[in-house]
């Protein structure tokens, strides 16, 4: 067991990092995305800059931690005695389409367990934290998922950009979960939705195909909120690396989206 001081002084590192890498992404200029696996999943020199940044200074705070990142295939053991899942720019499409909704994410793991998560929106000046068994916290105030069904919430849903195969069944979604609530946003970063629902700005999150730095911070944060974050098909999510549907939401509106909304 981490003694909690010792939890406390690793999430502030990582808030102190991501500040810094804040302010890379608000300067950022001359932007230039290379595409990765295909025309929509890009990179920018940004990424990598921030990725080595946050490296960097996790390092320095936990010598000797490991890193599962997106960028640049740094994907070491996950069940690590310390261990970082890194996301540096969450939302690199937004980023490279200077729309300014997009995201710095960290999580924290020792031994395959999730203890710490900060999501950094430096656009907005926002930093989303939770520690294990202390709660979700908005710029240092507590915060709820909403308890309303999901006939008066709006769902954020993303279309998993990367997976062809996906889209017909993803949208086929999106209009069920329109149908079954108030509205639906595509709104293009998965931990940004998952502190919108933490923070009960958004009923529900639901995406077919993302990645383990794209919810690992997002899921400590929603279910320190008082949420549920499971696969969409009901069952608990993988932190072995794969690629998982996920799932977000409020107790009542998971409920009712299982029932109204998944296929
Ligand atoms: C993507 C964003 C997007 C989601 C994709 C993610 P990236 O992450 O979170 O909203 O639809 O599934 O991969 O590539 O911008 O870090
Ligand atoms: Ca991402």
């Amino acid at each position: 067991m981490m003694e909690k001081s010792e939890l406390e002084r690793i999430l502030a590192a990582i808030v102190a990092a991501e500040k810094e890498a804040a302010e890379l992404v608000l300067h950022a200029h001359g932007i230039l995305a290379e595409c990765k696996s295909g025309h929509r999943d890009v990179v920018t020199e940004y990424d990598r800059r921030v990725q080595e940044l946050l490296i960097r200074r996790l390092s320095e705070a936990c010598p000797g931690a490991r890193f599962f990142c997106e960028e640049n295939d740094r994907h070491d053991d996950l069940q690590a005695e310390h261990l970082f899942i890194i996301d540096p720019i969450d939302g690199t499409m937004n980023f490279v389409r200077r729309m300014n909704h997009s995201c710095i994410s960290v999580a924290y793991q020792s031994r395959g367990e999730l203890l710490a998560a900060a999501v950094c929106n430096p656009y907005v000046d926002e930093l989303f934290t939770a520690l294990k068994g202390g709660g979700a916290f908005l710029n240092g105030r507590p915060i709820q998922v909403d308890p309303a069904p999901l006939s008066e919430t709006i769902v954020c849903c993303g279309t998993a950009p990367y997976n062809e195969a996906l889209t017909g069944r993803t949208f086929a979604l999106m209009e069920r979960a329109y149908r079954a609530s108030l509205d639906i946003r595509r709104q293009g970063s998965a931990e940004l939705d998952l502190c919108s629902v933490a923070a009960g700005r958004a009923g529900a999150y639901c995406e077919l195909s993302i990645s383990l730095w794209d919810y690992a911070a997002g899921y400590l944060i929603v279910t320190e909120a008082g949420g549920l974050c499971t696969r969409e098909d009901g069952s608990p999510l993988p932190f072995d690396g794969s690629k998982t549907s996920v799932l977000a939401s409020g107790p009542q509106a998971w409920a009712d989206f299982r029932e109204q909304v998944s296929l």
